[in-house]
């Protein structure tokens, strides 16, 4: 009786949940493999070298059908992101094309213009998909799965961009792909099939790389104060421990004329 009641506190806290069953995605349909992120974790942190890998993955296939349309270029070049030089920044800004309402025209971008929206009507924008996506939250949302296995979504992103199964079906006229992570046929082909980019650090472009550093750097897109707000985190945590103790001599000190030898 008393297991029972333990236990079902315990899957209520989601603890029981989270290692039972740590690969289930949005929806719980498909299967989503639980990569592990350099970020995870209350210290982790992004891979500045991976997100700027999984930048150049999002430009030179993603791009073509999907947009990052809350993102400002000029954020590439924040600390805690892919902290791109301000001239590459600018230089990266500048092979995009914006439209300007003032001009009534095209221009090239700038630093603070944004990417721009998905150029296929359902390719859905990116920016904020990584949380879209995060399915490790448990049960009731309580948070402390998420905390132990990551946020799920980047894990998501990944294993979908490998979980082609090879089988296509016609609907209504639009081909469909199989896909396991997202658990049924879905809309967007493979694209991803290994050294489809030429990385510059000399990291070996395989399926599953290309697949990771594409998925930090969406994680990013949707959480860029991420490092910040963990170690606003961490000094908070410090601060009401030294509190803790501070309190709790003051407690003994307090109480030391009532309590214990006269
Ligand atoms: C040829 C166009 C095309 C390219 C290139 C492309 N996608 Fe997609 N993507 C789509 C379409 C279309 C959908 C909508 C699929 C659906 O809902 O059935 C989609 C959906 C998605 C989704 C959402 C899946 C879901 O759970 O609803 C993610 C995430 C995604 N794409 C990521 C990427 C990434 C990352 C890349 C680059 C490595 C990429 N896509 C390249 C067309 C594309």
């Amino acid at each position: 009786m008393l297991k029972k009641t333990l236990l079902s506190g315990l899957a209520a806290l989601g603890i029981v949940a989270a290692s039972a069953a740590p690969g289930l995605a949005a929806g719980g349909e498909g299967h989503v493999h639980d990569y592990s992120f350099s970020f995870e974790g209350p210290f982790g942190s992004y891979d500045q070298a991976q997100l700027q890998r999984g930048l150049q993955v999002y430009t030179e296939v993603c791009a073509a059908c999907h947009g990052l349309k809350y993102v400002a270029f000029r954020t590439l070049s924040d600390p805690g992101g892919p902290a791109l030089p301000e001239d590459q920044m600018r230089a990266y800004a500048a092979q995009y094309e914006v439209f300007d309402p003032e001009l009534d025209d095209f221009r090239t971008a700038t630093p603070p213009d944004h990417f721009p929206e998905s150029s296929i009507s359902n390719a859905p924008d990116l920016s904020l998909m990584a949380k879209a996506r995060a399915g490790f939250h448990g049960p009731l949302g309580t948070g402390i799965s998420q905390f132990v296995n990551g946020m799920g979504g980047p894990e998501y992103i990944a294993s979908m961009l490998v979980g082609f199964t090879g089988e296509e079906e016609e609907m209504a006229g639009t081909i469909l792909y199989e896909n396991e992570a997202y658990g049924g046929y879905m809309a967007m082909n493979p694209v991803l099939y290994g050294d489809d980019v030429t990385y510059e650090d000399g990291t070996p472009a395989t399926m599953e790389q290309e697949a990771m550093d594409v998925a930090a750097f969406l994680m990013w897109t949707a959480e860029p104060k991420m490092m910040a707000r963990k170690s606003a985190g961490m000094t908070g945590v410090l601060f009401l421990v030294v509190l803790t103790v501070l309190l709790y001599f003051t407690n003994k000190k307090l109480w030391a004329p009532h309590k214990g030898k006269h």
